[in-house]
């Protein structure tokens, strides 16, 4: 969670800058950088890869700061692996996730390398090897297995069980290992599980971790063993600040569990990285009683921070400068024309007014990367803080930026 006086600091500067900014997202840098240090002080016996996940913040200075404390990248998509090479991430550092490969994708990892593609099914291997032959090169590849664990939390973030859509059962995976000679390009070592986001207690990540050990012993048995074990990201935090994820007694678990087995160990962190370095800032628009209950509507909605709406999540809401009195029931809103643009619907604030600075915290994380223009909204500034320094690292869209796209360009008949 980041200081109020330097969300206070970071909006004012924005405001100097830009008279109409009424909201922004912030980062502060020192917290990132002191929890990166502390991920990859947990983990630092066990010879992995970290590989940032990248859908949780593309940040350009988040991506500078991760890189600096040695993380690798995790990319989803093409634009994110652009995002990565723009960063500098090493190649050989660069995971490609993603259950739609596209052509474009394969051609990409194909011409500039990456350290690990984990393929979704099957069939994608052949779209790889193809991309592979065409530039004449090898790619090192992993089977991501459904391993069929259930997780707590919303469902929208739980990944690993028998209905979601990733993967591929470990009965197939063993198949495909033990006939990889068919994609000579492929260097089809690698097994991946990701068994959802959001996990303050790591059972269910211990449970995939003995379900891919005993897989990778039955592909070893068939005559293909593997050189590489990707144990996904899911490492959560609680947004009420109650608890944590039990980082260092879940690396402990995992290093005394594998410690002189012959894998090379991918992890994948996201949320527990960012989430806390980041926050919404947005004023009061107005405060509005209506049948006894008190409105907070924010300049800031759904579409900047749709997490509450999506996952029904809660951020901690606090002003940035508490007026006197006794907090009481407010039902935090956005402006977005929709009934589910609530950020909290039982809020306990002090009393606010317009023009009161409110911070919605721990936002760092699926917070920027997931807002849209829906409604007609620019996307909010981006601001960083880090010691004394401020500066603008995205500038917020104006109604110009969202009509730039628009055209009437004829599409010839074919
Ligand atoms: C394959 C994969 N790896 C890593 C992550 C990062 O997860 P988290 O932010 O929960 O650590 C995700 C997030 O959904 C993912 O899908």
């Amino acid at each position: 969670m980041i200081e109020p006086g330097r969300l206070r600091r970071a909006f004012e500067a924005l405001q100097h800058a830009d008279t109409h900014a009424r909201a922004c997202w912030v980062c502060d840098l020192d917290v990132l950088n002191a929890r990166a240090r502390r991920f990859r002080a947990a983990f630092s016996d066990l010879p992995h890869l970290a590989a940032y996940a990248l859908k949780a913040n593309a940040l350009p200075d988040v991506l500078a700061a991760l890189r600096a404390h040695g993380f690798g990248a995790d990319a989803g998509s093409l634009g994110e692996l652009e995002a990565a090479a723009a960063a500098e991430f090493a190649p050989a550092m660069t995971v490609l996730n993603g259950n739609g490969r596209t052509p474009e994708e394969a051609g990409w990892v194909a011409r500039k390398g990456v350290g690990l593609v984990n393929a979704d099914h099957v069939p994608e291997l052949d779209l790889l090897e193809d991309a592979a032959a065409r530039v004449g090169t090898m790619v090192r590849v992993g089977l991501r297995v459904n391993p069929g664990i259930e997780t707590p939390g919303h469902h929208y973030v739980a990944t690993g069980h028998e209905g979601a859509k990733f993967g591929i059962g470990p009965g197939e995976a063993l198949v495909a290992w033990r006939d990889r000679a068919r994609w000579p390009r492929l260097r089809l070592d690698g097994v991946h599980v990701h068994v959802g986001s959001q996990l303050l207690d790591p059972g269910p990540m211990a449970r995939a971790l003995d379900g891919v050990l005993a897989l990778a012993e039955a592909s070893a048995d068939a005559g293909a063993p593997l050189g590489v074990i990707n144990l996904g990201g899911g490492f959560g935090i609680d947004y009420s600040g109650a608890a944590e994820f039990p980082l260092e007694d879940w690396a402990r678990h995992l290093i005394a569990r594998v410690s002189g087995s012959p894998f090379a160990w991918v992890v994948e962190p996201g949320r527990w990285l960012v989430a806390p370095a980041g926050a919404l800032v947005a004023e009061v628009l107005w405060v509005k009683w209506r049948g006894g209950r008190r409105f907070v509507v924010l300049a800031a909605g759904m579409n900047d921070l749709i997490r509450p709406a999506l996952y029904g999540a809660r951020h901690r809401i606090t002003p940035l400068e508490p007026r006197p009195g006794e907090p009481a029931p407010a039902i935090v809103v956005g402006p977005v024309c929709e009934s589910a643009d609530v950020f909290d619907p039982e809020a306990l604030l002090p009393p606010l007014e317009r023009g009161d600075l409110v911070a919605l915290h721990d936002a760092g994380a699926y917070g920027a990367v997931m807002s849209s223009n829906y409604n007609g909204r620019g996307r909010l500034a981006e601001v960083v803080v880090s010691a004394e320094e401020v500066w603008l690292a995205r500038r917020s869209e104006r109604p110009a930026d969202l009509a730039a796209r628009d055209q009437t360009a004829r599409l010839p008949a074919r």
